[in-house]
């Protein structure tokens, strides 16, 4: 736990008198109602049970809905068998849905593909039969590391029609990131791309996993290559196979096996408050379920009539959810796009919505931002009258933000739903229902219908209104993690170890007078930068790989764009700062060591800042202060430092860090 207080900031955001319920036009077509909450609270397993009947096909039904005897080790939809890709591809053709497009595929370049249920039913059963053909089947791991390309969906879909537990490692991962989770998940086969559009140029993917896998240790046999952008690429013959060569050799019909409710349908990496990250394993029935309801009755998604676009890259949770699986278990079409906001134009966002039509956006905070920043005359140049629901994860939307998107980007006529939820939630907890929901700018709003959450104080007592705490979830929910891979003690430790027989989610919150929830962020060693999860151990674990430093403390400093930015405070060995003063090599050190993070985790982990410094603050027991070195960060007067072992630390820092001015 950090020195980090909960409430840290609070008291501006709490009394916003401002709401917005939807119109009756909206609330008349919505597919969440006021009835789901009593439904839920009059009997909520019963009420599981229904949704998972409506929303899922099962090849055989289930016998039980929730089996908690073993908690916090939940079983959901006991006995029943089902599979993830049949209710994401093969229904819909079975129903006569085959020709409605699946994805509007927008690459960087300009290249576009419009994919039906049809063709992803062709594609996903030749890419099962290629992985069978390659030894994969049920159980079998594979690790998946592509750009935002139709390929990543057929990928993740054909693993789940194998029953075999995907792995996707985002991009931005630099091969010895990949390394360490294809090692911990075991994978037999990773599969890759060339390369992907990036800023207007070909970036390789293919040299990672080449730099992974030479370190070695690793079970993996083959190499599934995706030809995305035809750059060059080393080929390990024997292990290597082009993609589409596998595909087109492999036969065009597959029949799906049918699973086990609980059966793993894949793991996530996400980033804890240790150095390691962690494995969060899903499974199949619950998770698909909670997907697909909340896409239905908080996206509220037509699947006949809307356009849907998630703009999440595959390899965070937000992917996996509002891309594949929610979404694509309704029918749904959407887009997907495969570059930045800003190429080739900051209009580019605006252009596909237009152009493609999109109804419903589901975006980050982060990138409302950067957008208010470019200025509103951009989107105003476009047509943006298809959008009729707009909304936000990630992290807390500020106020000025959601205003922002509600009245530049929905034309003050788009209700907003901002949904919290993390990787291990699986799918939204907490949000409005667009239909039903007055919202108010910043707040999540309530549980939703079927999800139990509180606010707590230190000793796991409810806060009640108008009070601050720690957010917990109060009973197990169809969607939730079913452990960390290879490690069930760090799973029963980090979550419910905490206060006892509830969900700890490691966010700090608020109730209002109302009893609307404000999530404030993490109240734990884990950082948000631009809506991505970092934990400041991890990095500080990569810094002191590095020989030249000794310690390294790492903070989340506030950023206006980003939400949080890296702000790392290093310690150097004693040779490393000789010679750093007999050359005046700060900044190629600070160079070098940022590139070193970027080496161990990924470019998303560089530190904005690195400052060097000659002490740390620690209490008496050793522990870093945070707190002040956040004060350093976002260059505030230097908090209480009573508790400092020795208090003329911080007069060090900050005059060091004047004199390095
Ligand atoms: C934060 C992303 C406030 C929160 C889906 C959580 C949010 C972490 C919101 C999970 C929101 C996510 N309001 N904070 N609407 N959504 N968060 O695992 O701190 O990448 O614990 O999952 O993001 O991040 P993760």
């Amino acid at each position: 736990m950090s020195d980090a207080s909960p409430h840290e900031g609070l008291s501006t955001l709490l009394h916003e008198a401002r709401t917005f319920a939807p119109s009756p036009e909206f609330a008349a077509q919505a597919n969440g109602t006021a009835e789901l909450y009593q439904q839920a609270d009059a009997d909520r397993l019963a009420f599981w049970a229904e949704q998972a009947r409506t929303y899922l096909t099962w090849e055989k039904d289930f016998e039980e809905v929730l089996d908690w005897s073993q908690a916090p080790f939940a079983k959901w939809f006991v006995g029943g068998k089902l599979n993830a890709c049949v209710n994401a591809v093969d229904r819909h053709v079975e129903a006569g849905h085959g020709d409605r497009v699946a994805f509007h595929f927008v690459g960087e370049p300009g290249d576009t593909q419009d994919i039906t249920y049809a063709q992803m039913h062709q594609k996903v059963q030749r890419a099962a039969n290629a992985l069978s053909e390659l030894g994969i089947g049920k159980g079998d791991t594979v690790t998946i590391y592509l750009p935002m390309i139709p390929e990543a969906v057929v990928a993740m879909l054909a693993c789940a029609r194998l029953g075999a537990p995907h792995t996707v490692v985002f991009g931005g991962f630099s091969s010895d990131a990949l390394h360490s989770r294809i090692q911990d998940a075991g994978s037999k086969v990773v599969i890759t791309a060339d390369g992907g559009w990036r800023r207007g140029k070909p970036s390789a993917l293919k040299p990672a996993v080449d730099g992974a896998l030479a370190q070695g240790d690793t079970p993996v046999e083959h190499v599934l290559v995706v030809q995305r952008t035809e750059q060059d690429v080393d080929w390990s013959e024997g292990r290597d196979i082009w993609w589409h060569d596998a595909l087109a050799a492999a036969a065009d019909t597959h029949e799906p096996e049918f699973f086990d409710s609980e059966h793993p349908l894949f793991i996530l990496y996400t980033s804890g408050t240790t150095g390691k990250p962690k494995g969060v394993l899903h499974t199949t029935g619950g998770y698909l379920l909670q997907n697909a309801y909340t896409t239905s009755v908080v996206h509220d998604l037509h699947p006949e009539t809307d356009v849907y676009w998630c703009t999440a890259d595959i390899g965070w949770v937000t992917g996996h959810s509002y891309i594949v699986y929610g979404p694509m278990t309704l029918g749904a079409t959407q887009v997907m796009y495969e570059g930045t906001p800003d190429t080739p134009h900051q209009g580019r966002f605006w252009e596909i919505i237009q152009d493609k039509k999109v109804s419903i956006l589901y975006t980050a905070p982060t990138a409302i931002r950067t957008f208010m920043k470019w200025g509103k005359e951009i989107p105003e140049k476009f047509d943006l009258s298809s959008l009729r629901l707009l909304g936000s994860v990630g992290e807390p939307i500020n106020p000025e933000a959601w205003m922002w998107y509600r009245e530049v980007i929905g034309g003050g006529r788009c209700p907003i739903i901002d949904t919290w939820w993390q990787t291990e939630t699986g799918a939204t907890m907490i949000s409005p229902l667009p239909g039903v929901t007055a919202t108010k700018p910043g707040s999540a709003m309530r549980a939703i219908p079927g999800i139990t959450a509180d606010v707590v104080d230190e000793s796991g007592e409810p806060v009640g209104r108008d009070a601050g705490g720690y957010l917990v979830i109060t009973a197990p929910w169809p969607a939730m993690l079913r452990g960390i891979w290879g490690d069930p003690e760090r799973f029963k430790e980090t979550y419910w170890s905490r206060f006892p027989g509830v969900y700890f989610a490691g966010d700090g919150a608020k109730f209002d007078e109302d009893g609307n929830v404000w999530v404030v962020g993490r109240v734990d060693d884990v950082m948000n930068v631009s809506g991505h999860r970092m934990s400041t151990s991890e990095i500080e674990s990569a810094l002191v790989s590095h020989p030249k430093v000794a310690e390294a403390a790492v903070v989340g400093a506030n950023d206006a764009t980003t939400g949080q930015a890296i702000c790392a405070f290093v310690i150097l060995r004693e040779d490393a700062v000789e010679e750093a003063d007999e050359v005046g090599e700060g900044a190629e050190l600070v160079a070098e060591l940022r590139n070193h993070v970027a080496k161990e985790i990924g470019a998303i982990a560089k530190p904005r800042q690195i400052l060097i410094v000659s002490e740390l603050p620690k209490t008496r027991s050793g522990k870093i202060m945070r707190r002040l070195l956040r004060d350093v960060a976002e260059k505030r007067e230097i908090g209480d430092v009573t508790t400092l072992a020795d208090s003329s630390v911080m007069d060090l820092i900050t005059e060091g860090l004047r004199a390095g001015d």
